[in-house]
């Protein structure tokens, strides 16, 4: 019986490229979603931007665009990402398209009919500038503990405390820098910590799916959950209420019959999965009520580990007590580091997908590296330069592709491309256990071990090899007399080729789709693993996929151009070049003068969208005005890193028109001229007691 599934990966928020992050997880869902369709499984695979919620407002306003035109903007980038890395979407939707508007409004209204949303006067955080209520994240002040300054609403960075918004001491708004006032508002909950539904979670949470027969969730992610349903002595803990609305401005859907109330963006986001699934379903005249309302459906949502709460505790319950369908499996997996390196939420890390692809990447190599680090658990993944080069270069190219390679020509040449059907013991053998090994590798990847499964096919892959060593093909076709046993051993080759192609299609699709197209076969499934391909007539080999060069992960992970600071050819040819670089040539002390150096305080300094490198500087030279600067020193230094400091700024530079912004003024900052082999960044800083605008001389 083929399964009918709806697939979907998390939405993405609208404001930002897709990131390396971004991409694993939608080279998982994709593996699983094309695996599926190769055992004949019926698949609506779909995701959406998500595009609501006050960042992307606060981001669209500082873009000078409508909330509507900035994601429009973002999403018209989505597709060369997903072309790309061959991720094989059905469709591509929004969460603010009409269908979640409708689907959203829907959801409240059903309920709030069965009496789980409440209203309740809360007080927050109001900017009387912006007029608008303060997410924790706008707002900075003093420590109430060591008093820091510039410190986030939830905790210190210097000191380590954690307090709420309200108890930091002369607090500011950050997009104003007004003094935020306590205001009261009324908010919409809905009422997670109710009796029955901590009853309905408790069991859905435990249970299995009912057709897949299947835990709902995996063993770590249910520890996880019963620690959010524990409650202290003091009753502290358990499921909380949840807060479902946010005053306006605020980029969202409208509450029905709440004038100037938004539903909080977490609500509407995975009500966007059935959007898209709708929209889907609307374009190709598909009745989207009647498939979610069919018992034979099967709902499953591929996430990453930080959104877990929201997946497995919000979305069944809201969706459960609005009379749908719960979904089937949430499956979580861990997040991926470079080189053991964690990514920032804002910067991504040093791989971007765009430039791996721009400069000549092949995307399988990604997919395969990634798939053998794959499992079912909620495990980090770790991309590692080296291991890169080693995995593509070693297992997919020199056992998989090799066999082809290395049987192929001698088809063409001296059989006219034709296999033989009569094949001795030995080859029936070696052919037998690949195919035997079929159910198991599709297990593996029903359970999304994709490490397993791919270490298996490896497996498999190095019987083959080791039969290929044995026989030797290039010394058969040079002795008389051998060309029966010659086409034997190659036409075993291919055989087994064929076989290895359908456990790793759904890994490289582009690829098998190549191999199909060069062994003419129609597009292969699990089921034909069952059957040999016996007499037929092959087409002829073409290189199907190229090794790694190392030099490219070294331009993979090289910041984008920019004019390197020119080191001198002046001074003495060979003498000593201390930081790298010969010394410039001598000036006068006139010509030092015309350069006037000031001290600076950094009153403030922010990531700049758009760039790996810079951060935007807020500078008091004691002008009685501050000056904005953008700086290259993103690479060793947080913007927390260096509020508060004082440094020294070429005060009399011409500004500079930038791409993000103007510029007046350089800080000063040392580094070798090889920031490679010499990495390190140093800010240059006074001795402590100076102020601002003292000049250096
Ligand atoms: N908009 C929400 C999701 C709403 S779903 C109804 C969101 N967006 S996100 O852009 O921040 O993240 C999208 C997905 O990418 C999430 O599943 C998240 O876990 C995943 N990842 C973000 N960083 C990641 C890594 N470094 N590694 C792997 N996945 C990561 O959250
Ligand atoms: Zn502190």
């Amino acid at each position: 019986m083929p399964r009918q599934l709806f697939v979907t990966t998390a939405l993405p928020y609208a404001n930002g490229h897709f990131h390396i992050g971004h991409i694993m997880e939608y080279i998982q869902a994709d593996i699983w979603v094309r695996f599926q369709r190769m055992q004949g499984h019926q698949v609506h695979f779909v995701g959406a931007d998500d595009a609501h919620g006050a960042p992307i407002m606060i981001a669209a306003e500082k873009a000078g665009k409508t909330p509507q035109a900035f994601v429009a903007d973002i999403a018209a980038g989505r597709k060369p990402y997903l072309d790309g890395f061959h991720i094989a979407f059905d469709n591509w939707h929004s969460t603010d398209g009409p269908e979640n508007h409708q689907l959203a409004q829907d959801t409240y209204r059903a309920l709030r009919k069965n009496g789980l949303i409440f209203t309740r006067e809360i007080e927050q955080f109001f900017d009387p500038v912006k007029a608008m209520f303060l997410p924790d994240r706008y707002i900075k002040g003093e420590c109430p503990k060591c008093g820091a300054k510039d410190q986030y609403g939830d905790s210190c960075e210097v000191c380590g405390a954690v307090y709420a918004p309200t108890e930091l001491k002369h607090p500011y708004s950050t997009l104003t820098g007004a003094t935020p006032v306590m205001k009261t508002s009324e908010h919409h909950f809905f009422q997670l910590s109710s009796p029955r539904c901590i009853e309905f979670l408790e069991g859905w949470t435990h249970g299995s799916a009912p057709i897949s027969q299947q835990p709902r969730l995996q063993p770590e992610v249910l520890n996880k959950i019963k620690e959010w349903f524990t409650t202290d002595e003091q009753g502290h803990g358990g499921l909380a209420d949840w807060d479902i609305s946010r005053d306006a401005p605020y980029f969202g859907i409208e509450i029905p019959d709440a004038p100037g109330k938004y539903f909080y963006v977490w609500l509407d986001a995975p009500i966007g999965y059935l959007a898209s699934l709708k929209n889907y379903f609307d374009k190709q005249g598909l009745d989207f009520e009647a498939f979610m309302a069919d018992p034979k459906t099967e709902q499953v949502h591929f996430i990453g580990k930080d959104i877990t709460y929201f997946h497995t505790l919000f979305w069944p319950a809201m969706l459960h007590f609005s009379g749908r369908r719960t979904p089937d499996h949430i499956f979580v997996h861990g997040f991926i580091t470079v080189s053991g390196e964690k990514m920032s939420k804002s910067r991504g890390t040093g791989i971007s997908p765009l430039r791996y692809l721009e400069i000549g990447m092949n995307a399988e190599w990604l997919r395969y590296y990634i798939a053998a680090k794959l499992n079912g658990k909620v495990e980090d993944v770790d991309f590692n330069p080296d291991d890169f080069v080693a995995r593509v270069n070693s297992d997919l190219v020199g056992k998989y592709i090799n066999i082809a390679s290395r049987a192929a020509g001698f088809l063409t040449k001296r059989f006219d491309g034709r296999l033989t059907a009569e094949l001795p013991a030995e080859s029936r053998t070696l052919l037998e256990g690949l195919q035997a090994a079929r159910d198991d590798i599709a297990r593996l990847y029903e359970e999304r071990e994709y490490a397993k499964a791919l270490r298996e096919t490896m497996a498999l892959a190095d019987r083959v090899n080791e039969y290929v060593d044995a026989h030797k093909p290039w010394e058969l076709a040079k002795q008389a007399g051998q060309d029966a046993r010659l086409q034997q051993v190659c036409s075993t080759c291919i055989e087994a080729f064929r076989l290895l192609t359908i456990y790793l299609k759904p890994v490289l699709p582009a690829l098998a789709a190549q191999i199909e197209g060069f062994l003419k076969i129609e597009p292969l499934r699990f089921a034909d693993a069952g059957r040999l391909l016996g007499a037929q007539t092959i087409g002829e080999y073409k290189h199907l996929m190229q090794r790694v060069d190392a030099k490219l992960l070294d331009a993979l992970f090289e910041p984008p151009a920019e004019p390197s600071p020119q080191s001198s050819p002046a001074a003495a040819a060979d003498g000593a070049k201390p930081g790298g670089e010969a010394l410039a040539p001598t000036i006068t002390i006139d010509d030092f003068t015309k350069i006037d150096l000031r001290l600076a305080k950094i009153v403030d300094a922010a990531l700049v969208e758009g760039s790996t490198k810079l951060l935007r500087l807020t500078l008091d030279v004691g002008e009685g005005r501050h000056r904005t600067v953008f700086s290259g020193i993103q690479s060793a230094f947080k913007p927390a890193d260096v509020i508060g400091k004082f440094t020294v700024v070429v005060a009399n530079l011409a500004p500079r028109k930038m791409k993000f912004g103007l510029s007046e003024g350089m800080v000063l900052a040392a580094s070798h001229t090889d920031d490679k082999t010499h990495p390190g960044l140093y800010l240059l800083e006074p001795t402590p007691g100076a102020v601002p605008g003292l000049r250096v001389r």
